[in-house]
Parts: C-alpha cells; sequence; structure tokens
C-alpha cells in the first residue's frame, strides 16, 4: 500500500463515532463491581481475601480512579499529540490529506475518550464520596517512547513515534475488549468500555496503515535501525513499576495493621508478568506487526525474536 491508496474512514466516523452516537453514561447505584477484579488481582490475593475483604471496593474504586488517571494521560499526551501533529501536517513524515483528516478524528475521539473518563471520575467520586489517592503523573509509555526515541537518528525519530504510538493503540484495543466482556462490573462501566473500544476499532487499523505506508516508503537502512529499537521500546512497554507503586501507595491507605500490609506488599511483588513472549499483551503487540506488515521483513523478525511464538513467524 503507498500513500495515494489510502482510503478515508470519514463516512464511518460520522455514522458510527461515540462522539457522534452516545448519550451520557451514568453510573448505577447498585451491587455490581466499579471495576473488574481480573485487573487488580491484589484483591483476590489469599491475605487480602482472608484479613480485609471489607476493603475490596475501596481498592477496586482507587483502581478505576489509576485506570481513568492512565486513560486521560494516554489520549490526551500520547496519541493526541502524535495525531494532531499528522493532521495539522507538521510531523517529520508528509501524508496526504485523507490520512490527516482521519488523523483529526483520531484527536476528536481521543479527547472525548479523556472527557468520558473524567466524567465518570467525578460520578464515582459524588457516588462513592471517595476520593482518589495520589495517582500516577505518568504511564509507561510516557517513559517507553522518550527511550526508543533517545536511540533513533534525528531523521528516524518522527517513524520511530508513529510506530510506538501505532503499537500502543493496537495493544489497548484488545485491553479494553476484556473489560467489556467482564458481567461482574456495573452495566455503565461496561458500556463506557464498549464504546471507547468501538472507537479504537477504527483507530488501531488507521494506525496500523500509516505505519504500513511509512514502512514500504522506507530505505532498507532505516528499516533496519528502527528494528533494532523495537526491543527497547517493547521491553519498556511491558514494565508494571508504575503499576506497582500505585499498588504500594493503595496498601499504604488500607486501614490494616502493618505485618499485613508487608504481607500484601509481597503479593503485589509476586504477580508480575514475565516481559517475554509470555506477558499478556504480547500477542496484541506481535499481531500489529503483521498487520503493519513490518513482520514481513527479516530484521524485524530478528529483532523480535523473543516475543516471537517459540519456532518464528506463523
Ligand atoms: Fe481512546
Ligand atoms: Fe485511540
Amino acid at each position: 500500500m503507498n500513500a495515494d491508496d489510502y482510503r478515508s474512514f470519514a463516512d464511518d466516523w460520522e455514522s458510527r463515532a461515540t462522539i457522534r452516537t452516545r448519550p451520557r453514561r451514568v453510573v448505577e447505584n447498585d451491587e455490581k463491581l466499579i471495576y473488574p477484579l481480573s485487573r487488580q488481582p491484589l484483591v483476590l490475593s489469599e491475605t487480602f481475601t482472608r484479613h480485609c475483604p471489607h476493603l475490596r471496593d475501596f481498592a477496586l474504586i482507587q483502581s478505576l480512579y489509576k485506570f481513568i488517571n492512565d486513560v486521560v494521560i494516554f489520549e490526551t499526551e500520547i496519541v493526541d499529540r502524535t495525531a494532531r501533529s499528522i493532521a495539522k501536517d507538521n510531523f517529520a513524515i508528509r501524508f496526504p490529506f485523507a490520512c490527516r483528516y482521519d488523523a483529526m478524528t483520531v484527536v476528536v475521539d481521543e479527547d472525548y475518550h479523556a472527557l468520558v473518563a473524567m466524567d465518570f471520575m467525578q460520578q464515582t467520586m459524588a457516588l462513592t464520596g471517595i476520593q482518589p489517592i495520589q495517582l500516577p503523573l505518568e504511564i509507561e509509555l510516557s517513559r517507553a517512547i522518550p527511550a526508543a526515541l533517545a536511540l533513533a537518528p534525528e531523521h528516524l525519530r518522527g517513524a520511530v513515534e508513529l510506530i510506538c504510538v501505532a503499537i500502543a493503540e493496537n495493544t489497548v484495543t484488545n485491553d479494553v475488549a476484556a473489560f467489556a466482556r467482564d458481567d461482574t462490573v456495573k452495566q455503565s462501566i461496561k458500556g463506557l468500555m464498549a464504546d471507547h473500544l468501538l472507537d479504537e476499532g477504527r483507530h488501531s487499523g488507521f494506525w496500523a496503515r500509516m505505519v504500513r505506508i511509512y514502512w514500504h516508503a522506507a530505505p532498507k537502512e532505516d528499516r533496519e535501525i528502527i528494528a533494532t529499537i523495537m526491543p527497547v521500546f517493547i521491553a519498556q512497554y511491558l514494565t508494571n513499576d508504575i503499576q506497582k507503586s500505585f499498588d504500594f501507595v493503595l496498601i499504604e491507605h488500607l486501614d490494616v495493621a502493618e505485618p499485613i500490609r508487608q504481607a500484601l506488599r509481597d503479593e503485589s511483588q509476586a504477580m508480575c508478568f514475565p516481559i517475554n513472549r509470555h506477558h499478556p499483551l504480547v500477542g496484541n503487540i506481535v499481531r500489529f506487526f503483521k498487520t503493519s506488515s513490518m513482520l514481513d521483513f527479516t530484521c524485524v523478525q530478528r529483532a523480535l525474536a523473543d516475543y516471537l511464538p517459540a519456532g518464528g513467524v506463523q
């Protein structure tokens, strides 16, 4: 695919974008969970269920606040930034008007997602009377993207930024999908996730096509340099340092005795995923490298060897 073959999804956006089609959602005051247990495994731990099960909802509410805070950072500081610069044609790589128009719909969608997330934050505070504990100022991508850019020669910084954002947009999609399927969670929260997912389906395809256009026009030497940077980005993206420090702050705020706090810290410490092909997000990342066609190239296959299924590319 080259830039001239790009077909805009503008009609699809007009008829399906959530900002065009969805009413405001209101958090229900019912017995269902405000956040899926599977996304805050600390509350499922032996120590938590034995010593402080009554604090479960507090922990889940704080975890929802962190999730919302992460969404706002991701949408406004990461995706909005790159999409906006493509839309305004001041990105390092030039794209035709149809791509730029679609990039602007991504800006609108993402800022709207941030607004809806903030609305859920304020509704949850009003419903529960619980204020957020100290929330992180960064997400993993706030560190992983600069780390990747620092390794790129000047003329490839735009390309590396584009690919990193594209990976993130393709990963988040599947992450939100798991959330939307959980029946123990409040309907409004599932609805929020389903709305978001609908828009992200369009975005993931958009970013993969942008990368495909760039990649096929890029010189072989540039593709090889970019391939070597990818593992550094992925390793930083998959770390759980920020989640772990959040869990520690959360544990500080639990009204339990110090030995129980220490046991909870130990449990949280033990709950991290390995940064290799067994990490749950790696399947999504590899899928992106396939749909963007990057994985058709030997330099990318070689660079991603640790993340590909044993036995190589299928
Ligand atoms: Fe989004
Ligand atoms: Fe998105």
